[in-house]
């Protein structure tokens, strides 16, 4: 009788019949019956999850962390009544590959979100590489699992693959029910006034061509070559037509790529930023409000504190530290109110609420943030690049003010969630990141991650070894970024640090410093200062040979083909005589 009607019912444990169908013997009987044959978790049973990402956000921002001048008083009580993890890491320190590996529990290079191309993170809507839809997404699997889903915020994976909204790297396409923000990034020209990311007039020769010009006009005006004067107008008009397309193109990228989508269709184009958060909190307590009978899983992921910094009136001049301290007071703010609506709604106790940052402050930036005490920033493996906040919270089930010193991975949520949402992890594919709960439930005093690989794009840049019988962490560069200077920490001159070869200096040995010891790596360690230096390293080597033959070549999504806008492939919510501009 019971699988007659689980059949129909589904796992039929609903109070109202347990109460009134059946005499208690029966119903002692029926419930045992129900324990063995409801495999999976009861419904109610399954956690709400609440993943928040800030983006550019450096460590030393918020107060929790150390600072004693920005006032983040939600995130630091957020964090008081959870966990705060000290080495958090990102599995890449720009955007793109950060945002794969935090979806998919896997480094980027495994999906193909990495690359050797400059630059290393999507720069256009109308690109056609994009997180594939064969990689898994927590936020795939929550779904399968009864979970109502939504990505709110920035998106950075993709868009169109073969027309101008086959929308084939969607988020609806990785698991998000319902999405609303922007498929790309806050780029500079998505406000007014702050510049441009894209100028290609930047990096035209004109050293070159003014040489050129001029010993050309000398050898004309000494006799010594004739040019004809159809020669002298047509290479003119051939200029200027290009300057015009070139300049007509970047008059355009504001329409092109700042775009606000709600699921597939396009709200806003050109979008306006200053009022974006508050509507991105407004649509997020919505969505828990809307779902709070349902578990659901919810994906905030700010534009915030990413360049172009911006921040509502109400913000405004509410920091020390500028536009930047404005927008971090913003997000902290919007924490908050996530918070309270849990609370509200009496769903603290069944919501794992996590908040973390994509990678470390961008520091070529006039207005960044803190890294606190770790060096160099973005688009880095120095611990500034890549060492990002990482707080969980779950009361009644995650132990409150409690500080975790392992190495962890933005890629540990993967399995965290899915292990939560009562499905077990895909057995087809490599998952780098590890189930959180028994290192954060206090089960386990160490972390899994006995190595974790640093990429800068496709390059395998560092590796992080905690060996399993002590407390050291060594940490090994193969290469690191040429800096301004001997004793920058920026790449100033190029506005990012890059990871191709021209841009870099290789080290064999390795450097090697220990992070227990030298957080900041200062010192690289050597033969002399550190005993035990070849061991240490050789183990490592060993360690990226065995992690490189696990790693099966697939298609580059981030190669130059990939990166590059393709007009075919451009969203526009009007025609293109409109220029792509809408505002509903
Ligand atoms: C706090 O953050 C601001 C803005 O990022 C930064 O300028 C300041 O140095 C930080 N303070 C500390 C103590 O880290």
């Amino acid at each position: 009788m019971a699988t007659g009607r689980k059949s129909m019912h589904g796992c039929f444990c609903s109070d109202d019949m347990k109460s009134t169908c059946l005499p208690a013997s029966l119903r002692l009987l029926l419930l045992l019956l129900l324990d063995m044959s409801c495999v999976a978790p009861l419904e109610s049973n399954k956690p709400n999850f609440v993943l928040i990402m800030v983006d550019d956000m450096g460590i030393g921002d918020l107060g929790c962390y150390g600072n004693t001048t920005l006032r983040t008083p939600n995130i630091d009580q957020f964090a008081r009544e959870g966990v705060k993890l000290t080495q958090h890491i990102a599995a890449a320190s720009l955007c793109t590959p950060s945002r794969a590996a935090f979806l998919t529990g896997r480094y980027p290079i495994r999906s193909g979100v990495a690359g050797v191309a400059r630059p290393g993170v999507f720069i256009f809507n109308a690109a056609s590489g994009g997180l594939p839809s064969h990689e898994t997404t927590f936020a795939k699997i929550a779904k399968q699992q009864g979970y109502e889903t939504a990505l709110i915020g920035k998106w950075h994976l993709g868009l169109n693959c073969e027309h101008g909204d086959d929308h084939c790297h969607h988020p609806s396409v990785h698991g998000f029910n319902y999405f609303f923000g922007i498929p790309l990034t806050n780029l500079r020209e998505c406000q007014p006034g702050h510049g441009a990311v894209i100028n290609f007039f930047k990096y035209l020769p004109y050293k070159t061509l003014a040489i050129v010009l001029v010993t050309v006009a000398v050898l004309h005006y000494c006799s010594i070559l004739t040019i004809p004067r159809w020669l002298v107008w047509s290479l003119l008009c051939l200029s200027l037509v290009f300057t015009a397309l070139l300049g007509g193109f970047m008059m355009m990228v504001p329409y092109m790529n700042c775009v606000l989508m709600r699921d597939h269709g396009i709200v806003e184009q050109q979008f306006t930023a200053e009022n974006l958060t508050q509507a991105m909190t407004r649509e997020a307590v919505d969505f828990i409000e809307s779902n709070s009978a349902k578990p659901f899983l919810l994906f905030l992921s700010f534009l915030q504190v990413h360049t172009a910094v911006f921040a509502s009136p109400a913000f405004r001049g509410t920091s020390q530290h500028g536009i930047y301290g404005d927008a971090v007071h913003e997000v902290d703010w919007s924490v908050g109110q996530m918070v309270n609506t849990l609370e509200r709604l009496k769903l603290r106790e069944n919501t794992l609420v996590y908040l973390t940052s994509d990678q470390g402050a961008h520091l070529e930036e006039a207005q960044h943030g803190s890294n606190g005490i770790y060096k160099a920033g973005k688009a880095t493996n120095w611990e500034g690049g890549i060492r990002v906040p990482g707080i969980l919270s779950w009361p009644g089930q995650i132990p409150a003010g409690v500080q975790i010193d392992e190495p962890t991975s933005n890629m540990d949520l993967f399995p965290t969630v899915v292990h939560l949402s009562g499905a077990s992890l895909p057995e087809d594919r490599e998952i780098d990141g590890h189930d959180l709960m028994d290192l954060l439930q206090r089960r386990v005093e160490r972390s899994n991650h006995e190595f974790l690989f640093h990429y800068c794009g496709a390059y395998l840049n560092a590796v992080r070894w905690h060996p399993r019988n002590s407390s050291s962490v060594w940490k090994a560069f193969y290469f690191t970024q040429n800096f301004d200077s001997e004793n920058a920490t920026t790449c100033v001159h190029t506005q990012i640090c890059f990871c191709t070869p021209q841009f870099v200096t290789y080290h064999n040995p390795p450097l090697l410093f220990d992070l227990r010891k030298d957080p900041s790596e200062t010192t690289p360690l050597t033969p002399d200062t550190e005993p035990a230096f070849e061991s240490i390293v050789s183990v490592m080597a060993e360690a990226v040979e065995r992690h490189r033959r696990s790693v099966k070549p697939v298609e580059s999504q981030l190669s130059v083909w990939n990166l590059s806008w393709k007009p075919w492939l451009q969203p526009c919510c009007s025609t293109l005589g409109q220029l792509c501009q809408c505002q509903h």
